[in-house]
């Protein structure tokens, strides 16, 4: 692999080959010393324009883990602030030797473009506008497949602010390339446009989307990407679509509970739901767990050195 861009055109066989790589590298992270030499001498960049927290930082601990060089660039303090353009931004990281550069950005596409423009560095995408978030789909997988033993077969219901939301939509090429079945579950206004498109089941009814449903992944109000009137307000919202141990009780008795972060308790996901309160399934911890081995694994098909080209 040289580039992670989206899960759209990721492979089954890629999929598999990184989710089993992942598991592997799980074993490190329980390891008092969380600590391999597998990227010694390798150098990751993260480039943000957005806001993260558990993305970045995993990204970096990852690479650190592994032994890598771990660079972040904080975009307000860089160059960018003095009206350095993405393209010299790109060059100049690929200029300063990064094997790999993580990068996140508000406009669709960015990453492919950034993949075209460099010969020498590997690009992951860490989100970009609302069109993929690769690995953090990986590690929604990875999660259900260690807690429901497979994904071939899943009824997985995404549930909220589908139509601003990378994270969906590389849930729903990955899921339904490893065999899951993906249902779209949220008000009209905020299901996507092409969801006729999508290898998909829409329902703008909750108990109707959620019946029988495995796997419930709630998504976060994406507002900073909304414009204003799609929805008439937050308590309407969360009356209809949020998921509480009472909206649960449609889906499947054992349903896994899934969120992306960051949440809004109270709005599409209640504190009871999100704490796994009454006996509720919710692994929104293991998932931000899961996103350290998913982006080691990724990092170690970027940049893994073959034993004969070490020094
Ligand atoms: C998501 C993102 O940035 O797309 N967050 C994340 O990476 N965990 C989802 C979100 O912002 O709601």
């Amino acid at each position: 692999m040289r580039h992670l861009l989206t899960l759209r055109e990721t492979s089954a066989i890629d999929i598999r080959y990184l989710l089993d790589t992942a598991e592997t590298l799980k074993e490190i992270l329980a390891r008092p010393v969380k600590k391999v030499p597998t990227l010694r001498g390798r150098a990751m960049i993260t480039l943000f324009y957005e806001n993260s927290t558990r993305t970045r930082t995993s990204f970096e601990l990852a690479a650190k883990f592994m032994s890598a060089e771990a660079i972040n660039i904080a975009v307000a303090q860089s160059s960018v602030a003095k009206g350095e353009s993405l393209k010299d931004s790109l060059l100049t990281l690929q200029a300063l030797k990064a094997d790999c550069i993580v990068m996140r950005h508000s406009v669709s596409g960015t990453p492919e473009f950034a993949a075209e423009l460099l010969k020498h560095t590997s690009i992951v995408n860490a989100g970009d506008g609302r069109h993929e978030h690769p690995t953090q789909g990986l590690l929604d997988m990875l999660t259900m497949r260690e807690i429901k033993g497979q994904m071939e077969g899943l009824e997985v219901a995404i549930v909220g602010d589908i139509a601003h939301s990378r994270v969906a939509r590389s849930n729903i090429w990955g899921l339904t390339k490893m065999g899951a079945k993906v249902r779209l579950v949220g008000p009209r206004t905020l299901l996507p446009p092409d969801a006729d498109r999508l290898p998909v089941k829409v329902y703008d009814n909750l108990a109707k989307g959620l019946d029988g449903a495995d796997v419930v992944n709630v998504l976060r109000l994406q507002t900073e990407r909304m414009e204003r009137g799609l929805l008439p307000s937050l308590r309407e919202y969360s009356r209809l679509f949020g998921i509480s141990p009472q909206s649960l009780k449609y889906a499947a008795p054992d349903a896994l509970v899934l969120h992306p972060g960051p949440m809004n308790r109270g709005v599409e996901i209640s504190a009871d739901v999100a704490d796994g309160k009454f006996g509720i399934h919710a692994a929104i911890e293991e998932q931000v767990t899961n996103g350290i081995a998913v982006r080691m694994a990724t990092l170690y098909a970027l940049m893994g050195v073959s034993s004969d080209s070490e020094g």
